[in-house]
């Protein structure tokens, strides 16, 4: 899956070419505070390039799902009850890996660019991380919860029209199965 797929690990003395996706913030860390954030290991930056310019960044870095940050009724809960074995262990949390920052250049929205990636994402941490990582998360913008429902995500928190995103998860052990796509 996807090994056509080149990725760049943003480096101290890398050259970031120009990137728009359209919103300012996800803009700016790119170009101002990527690489400190590399370097301080607060959150790695991947970088896909096109010959003169960048189609796709993502940051992602060390996270979990607090059992008891979730809300009894939601659908998180019945999967650590229903398919994770070793439950009986008493966790109080799972081990994730927390997509930072996510965005595509605008030139290039709506062809699947971001899909392509975060494919490459739940592949990566499946096959080469070398620590236990049982889910992605992430704190989707209210515009971009589409995008990653499509993509197999569902909610951890209840809607709250006060807050601009919504913690939502993706359990990287659907990858492969027909339950891959977004659950209600
Ligand atoms: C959100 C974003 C990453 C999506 O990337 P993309 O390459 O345009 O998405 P894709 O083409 O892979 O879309 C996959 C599916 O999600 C849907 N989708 C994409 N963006 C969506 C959105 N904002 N809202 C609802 N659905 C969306 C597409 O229509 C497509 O559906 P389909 O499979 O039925 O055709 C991109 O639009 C972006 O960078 N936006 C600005 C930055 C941002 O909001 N980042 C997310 C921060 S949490």
């Amino acid at each position: 899956m996807n090994d056509y797929l080149t990725l760049i690990k943003l480096s101290a003395n890398h050259r970031i070419k120009s990137f728009d996706c359209g919103n300012d913030d996800l803009n700016e860390f790119l170009f101002q505070d990527a690489i400190e954030h590399s370097k301080q290991l607060l959150a790695i930056t991947y970088l896909y390039e096109g010959q003169d310019y960048t189609k796709a960044y993502f940051s992602v870095l060390n996270d979990s799902i607090r059992i008891q940050d979730v809300k009894s009724k939601n659908r998180f809960k019945k999967i650590v009850l229903q398919y994770i074995p070793l439950r009986k262990r008493g966790y109080r949390s799972y081990p994730a890996v927390k997509v930072g920052r996510f965005a595509v250049n605008k030139d290039f929205h709506n062809k699947k660019v971001g899909t392509e990636i975060m494919d490459y994402i739940k592949v990566f941490f499946i096959n080469k991380n070398k620590t236990g990582c049982r889910f992605i998360i992430v704190d989707a913008y209210r515009d971009a919860v589409g995008f990653y429902r499509k993509n197999g995500f569902n909610f951890l928190t209840e809607e709250n029209e006060t807050e601009d995103t919504r913690l939502m998860y993706f359990d990287l052990k659907l990858v492969g199965s027909s339950e891959q796509v977004a659950i209600n």
